[in-house]
């Protein structure tokens, strides 16, 4: 038998530019409380990073809304349709979702909107509502310039699409073209939001200290309650006390506000990415990279000779093979167990690792998550001391929120830590965020122009 090298102390040095320190998350916290405001001033907001895009949502639901409401959801892995009723403290949802083809999320933007009246249309046959007129509210999770509540020009496609003929464009007359050129089904859209105003939103139902809304998901977003006085560039009707803004904080490091704690990996993500440059935070946080950061790292680790025997699989050296739900899965295995990561390991035609091999991978995964995880919080921290409100909830949506088994852990610790003491927050999972958010807003919207508001 021949030596056995324990490499693991080798691989947590390596891994310890994972590691951002409290001092680091400090800095980044100033950072970007700076581009927050550089987003919300008039003189500053046209060369932000962050763009801090107004809403024109100012009222949260109060729990009164009633009816019967269509809502899309474009943006994440799935689009879907769903149809929610809404009731005296309860609300019956249903919904379908349908497959984007990659040929469409690249393709032109009028096959986009075309795909998605299709699905409407199909939608309204199966659920009856074929021949009524019905509200939609349209979450649509990508950087919106919103002029009003109904009308939004696309910055910049984000998360792997590419439709062209979009941006700069109004998206909200992009489908209702779509929907005029079928000319069977009979759709008000109501509003336009993006998924973290959503998710504030449907959390803001139940608990009405919900004031900021958060996705860690596919990409990585927040929104949250300003002071209308704050927001230097809105021109909408005065006299509301507050506005909901819509940070786009997943741009965040754009202009290399984070390369003081970037790696190689994240360069390399960046680089052989669809939008080289754009999206820096994002990139370090979010589910469509955190799988694809880990994979990188145990490439580096497996060359060096000090994993797996230096012995990769032609699918380790694959783009994108290593799902960011492996993470999840290999982190959930107890402390010493390695029941997941072996099924892993396996799948991707590694069976030949060894234990040690597989207590480097978990550490991988550990370093990669606790980093996105710190990154969150700091954005979170910094939210929460430029509102300055003693309590504030925090609803949260997303897979990787939803599925990694110590995210909110992490994040509750960290914050702790990095918030100004006398603040209270607390963490809460959004039921559904982007789907029934979209209806409330659409119900709002209906409420206020029913009373004539
Ligand atoms: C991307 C989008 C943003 C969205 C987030 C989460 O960052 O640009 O609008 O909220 O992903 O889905």
């Amino acid at each position: 038998m021949g030596i056995v090298v324990n490499n693991l102390p080798r691989i947590r040095e390596e891994c310890e530019v994972l590691h951002i320190s409290d001092r680091q998350l400090r800095e980044i916290m100033k950072r970007l409380h700076q581009a927050l405001l550089d987003g919300l001033g008039k003189d500053t907001h046209a060369k932000s990073i962050v763009k801090c895009w107004l809403t024109y949502i100012q009222d949260l639901p109060n729990g009164k809304e009633r009816g019967k409401f269509l809502a899309l959801d474009l943006g994440g892995t799935n689009f879907r349709v769903l149809i929610i009723n809404l009731g005296a403290n309860h609300f019956d949802m249903q919904s379908k979702i349908y497959a984007i083809p990659n040929h469409i999320m690249t393709g032109s933007g009028v096959d986009l909107f075309d795909h998605i009246a299709e699905c409407l249309a199909n939608f309204m046959k199966e659920h009856n509502v074929y021949e009524e007129r019905l509200a939609l509210g349209f979450t649509f999770s990508f950087p919106l310039k919103q002029i009003g509540l109904t009308k939004g020009i696309l910055e910049r496609w984000t998360k792997g699409f590419s439709c062209s003929g979009v941006v700069g464009e109004d998206v909200v007359q992009g489908l209702k073209d779509a929907i005029a050129r079928r000319g069977d089904v009979q759709i008000d859209i109501c509003a336009i939001l993006n998924d973290t105003t959503g998710t504030l939103m449907s959390c803001a139902w139940k608990n009405h200290n919900c004031k900021i809304g958060l996705i860690v998901g596919t990409g990585s977003n927040a929104c949250y309650v300003e002071k209308t006085e704050n927001c230097e560039l809105f021109d909408g009707e005065p006299g509301k006390e507050n506005l909901l803004i819509n940070t786009e904080w997943g741009a965040f490091g754009d202009d290399g506000a984070l390369d003081f704690v970037r790696t190689e990996f994240d360069n390399e993500v960046d680089v052989s990415s669809i939008n080289p440059g754009k999206q820096v935070q994002e990139k370090m946080i979010s589910g469509m990279y955190m799988g694809e950061l880990v994979r990188l790292a145990l490439v580096k680790f497996t060359r060096m000779g000090l994993l797996f025997g230096g012995q990769g699989s032609d699918l380790l050296f694959q783009r994108g093979s290593f799902y960011t739900k492996y993470v999840s899965e290999i982190e959930s295995d107890k402390q010493g167990d390695f029941t997941s990561c072996m099924e892993v390991l396996e799948e991707l035609g590694l069976s030949h690792a060894t234990e040690a091999d597989m207590a480097a991978v978990r550490h991988v995964c550990e370093c990669v998550s606790r980093r996105a995880a710190h990154l969150v919080s700091a954005g979170i921290a910094t939210l929460l001391n430029k509102m300055d409100e003693p309590k504030v909830t925090v609803g949260i949506d997303g897979s990787v929120y939803r599925f990694h088994p110590h995210f909110h852990t992490l994040m509750c610790e960290k914050i702790s830590q990095l918030v100004r003491p006398g603040l209270q927050f607390d963490l809460m999972l959004s039921e559904d965020g982007s789907g029934r958010g979209a209806a409330l807003v659409a119900a709002v919207a209906c409420r206020q122009s029913q009373q004539g508001v």
